[in-house]
Formats: structure tokens, C-alpha cells, sequence
């Protein structure tokens, strides 16, 4: 089995958490990215891992870095301006790409493009397989399992801070397209509307407003719903329009700070409603083992299926779930009657 994973920005916030996730299973990361100053400083903290410097801007460089990977983990963002050139080149090398993107229209141009470019259907292309898309993609895939067809899906992420990475920010500020749901099947704009979401402790009963993330358009494409929404703690929100918020920062020794979240899907069939939660610290850190499990899963042959694909379709989700105990609290699928 190849087990060398091109990690596509490195040296970034979230680069840093999935090099030492990689490490931790065993893969052998190779250090990519813009900048090869920001490379060599890593490197030197992994003086056994090598480094291969790329310009998104320029694809012979790009497929020079590709060449001879198993999989590509691109965590340079905004995605708007890294996916496509890191999928071409991880098309053109014949690895699995993989992303964390959060942006909607980056996710749709991965699929799209694998489509219209005719990419390979025997490797995959499995954007956003991070905290925001892929998490709330697998516990919805797992919650739905008994259902057929599904009238409501509803995410609610609670989180009590969020310090944002000058990723993040940056990405936010790219990002102007407008945001879907699905509405009767189809997506449409949504609404920013609010409400309150009585979430189990620590964070408890608080208010959230409509922020869908790119797990809308990841399930749109696998789970036939009728409606899908996601919800956004209004206090992380705050957080992230203040321009004054901090980064984050370390509170442990693997480099993870103090914020808590809460995911809390619900998915409702009827007068029949089942009902998963997941907890843990860190949506950076956490998506760390979520994309590293997943390339972990495409290299041993653990995917149900290749090809452009949302995490749900791709890999057995309450499998996946119960494989990150050590990072995520997952409840069992709760199944109540819908109020
Ligand atoms: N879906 C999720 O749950 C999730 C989770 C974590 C992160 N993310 C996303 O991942 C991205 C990175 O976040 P982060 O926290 O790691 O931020 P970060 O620490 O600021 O790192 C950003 C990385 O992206 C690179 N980059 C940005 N634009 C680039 C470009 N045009 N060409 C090449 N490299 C570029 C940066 O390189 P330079 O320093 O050279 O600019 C840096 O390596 C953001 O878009 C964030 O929203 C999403």
C-alpha cells in the first residue's frame, strides 16, 4: 500500500493538525505549499519528511509536488482559489484529493468539474471532509440509514467561542455567493433566520441563526430530503464579526484550544424523527482526524464507492463515527416522535 499523503498549506493552522495526525497513523506526509520559507520551518520540526514547494498558480509545480502521492490533503483555503488547481493536479498524478473546504461553491466546482473533465472514477474527490461539511454529513448519513426518503434534515452547530484563523477570515471574506439550503428538494437561497436550540451541556439553551456550510450541497447529493438546514450559534458568529477576536490559541499539549462545540443533527421522516449529537474541542483540531481517517479509510480500501462523493457516500458512517472516540463524544441515534 502507498501510504504518502501530499499536504497541500502545510505550514497553515489546520495544515499543521493533519501532518501530525498523519504521523500519528503511521502515513507519510509530504510538506506542501506557497511558501517555502514557512516549508523549511516546518520541515526542520520534521527533518524526516519531505518538502515540495508549489505555486497554486502554476500546475507544472503543482503536478511536479503530485507526482508518485497516494493522496492528496489539500488545507489551503480560501478553496475558491486552491481547490480546482489541487484537484487537477491530484487527477493528473492519480491520487484521491481530499479538502476542508467550508465554502459551498468550492465543493460544487470539485463535483462539477469531475464531471465535466471526465477526472478518473476509480479515485476520489471527496471535498470538505472537515468539522463544517463532511461531520454533519456522516452523523445525517448515519441517523438516516432506516429511511428512504427524508422530509427534514436539520443541522444545529453549537460552538461557545470561535477564534478565527487568518484562514478563516480570509476565507470569509472571498466567499460572496450567496448561501443554500434545500427547499423541496432543491437548493435555494436561505434565509438567515433565527431561533433558540436547547443543546445538551455544556453549552446549553442559546440562540442560533441559519449558517449553512458546505454539508448542504455534500448532502444534497446523497440523501434524498425534502429540506435541509443548518443553524449557527449566534455567539460564534459575534465572535467572527468582531474584528478584534483573537486566534486561536494552544491549551493542550497537541495544540488545541479551549472551544467547545456541539453538533446536533436531526432527521425527520413523518411523525418519526431520529436524533445524533457529537461533541468535542477544536472544530480546527477535530478536523484533523476527520479528513486523516477518511485518507486513511481510501488507501486500505475501507470506500464503499470512488469518485467525486460527499463523506457519507463514500465511507460506512457510523463506522467512521465510532473510529474517532478518541477525539469526538458521538451519542447513539436517538429515535423519538417528531413534535
Ligand atoms: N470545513 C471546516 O470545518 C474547516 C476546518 C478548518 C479549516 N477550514 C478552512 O481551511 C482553510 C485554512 O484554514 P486555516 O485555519 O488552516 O488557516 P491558516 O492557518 O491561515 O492557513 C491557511 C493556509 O492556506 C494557504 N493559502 C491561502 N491562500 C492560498 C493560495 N492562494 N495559494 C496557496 N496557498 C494558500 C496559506 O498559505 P500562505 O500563508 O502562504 O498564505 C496557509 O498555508 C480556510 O479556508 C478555513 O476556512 C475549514
Amino acid at each position: 500500500m502507498k501510504n504518502n499523503v501530499l499536504v497541500y498549506g502545510a505550514y497553515g493552522h489546520t495544515g499543521q493538525f493533519v501532518v501530525a495526525d498523519l504521523l500519528r497513523r503511521g502515513l507519510v506526509p509530504i510538506l506542501s505549499g506557497r511558501n517555502e520559507t514557512a516549508l523549511k520551518e516546518l520541515g526542520r520540526r520534521h527533518p524526516s519528511l519531505e518538502i515540495r514547494p508549489a505555486a497554486i498558480d502554476d500546475p507544472a509545480a503543482l503536478r511536479t509536488a503530485a507526482t508518485g502521492v497516494a493522496a492528496i490533503i489539500n488545507t489551503a483555503g480560501p478553496f475558491l482559489d486552491t481547490g480546482l488547481p489541487v484537484a487537477e493536479a491530484a487527477a493528473r498524478a492519480g491520487a484521491h484529493y481530499l479538502d476542508v473546504t467550508a465554502e459551498q461553491a468550492a465543493a460544487q466546482q470539485i463535483y462539477q468539474e469531475h464531471l465535466q473533465r471526465g477526472w478518473a472514477t476509480d479515485i476520489a474527490m471527496i471535498p470538505s471532509m472537515a468539522f463544517y461539511g463532511g461531520l454533519p454529513d456522516l452523523l445525517a448519513t448515519a441517523a438516516a440509514s432506516p429511511f428512504t426518503t427524508i422530509d427534514e434534515i436539520t443541522v444545529a452547530i453549537g460552538i461557545d467561542r470561535w477564534w478565527p484563523t487568518e484562514g478563516t477570515r480570509k476565507t470569509g471574506k472571498r466567499n460572496t455567493a450567496p448561501r443554500l439550503v434545500v427547499t423541496d428538494g432543491k437548493l435555494t437561497p436561505a434565509t438567515a433566520s433565527e431561533r433558540d436550540w436547547d443543546f445538551a451541556a455544556p453549552l446549553g439553551k442559546h440562540a442560533v441563526v441559519e449558517c449553512p456550510f458546505s454539508e448542504i450541497v455534500t448532502m444534497s447529493r446523497h440523501l434524498r430530503a425534502s429540506h435541509i438546514r443548518t443553524y449557527l450559534s449566534q455567539m460564534a458568529l459575534n465572535d467572527i464579526r468582531d474584528a478584534t477576536t483573537t486566534a486561536p490559541e494552544a491549551v493542550d499539549a497537541s495544540g488545541r484550544s479551549a472551544q467547545r462545540f456541539i453538533v446536533e443533527v436531526t432527521v425527520r421522516q413523518g411523525g418519526h424523527r431520529r436524533r445524533v449529537t457529537a461533541g468535542g474541542r477544536d472544530i480546527y483540531a477535530v478536523t484533523a482526524p476527520l479528513i486523516t481517517e477518511a485518507t486513511q479509510r481510501l488507501l486500505d480500501g475501507r470506500a464503499k464507492i470512488c469518485g467525486a462523493a460527499a463523506p457519507g457516500e463514500t465511507f460506512d458512517a457510523q463506522d467512521f463515527l465510532s473510529s474517532l472516540s478518541d477525539t469526538l463524544t458521538v451519542s447513539d441515534i436517538v429515535d423519538e416522535a417528531a413534535k
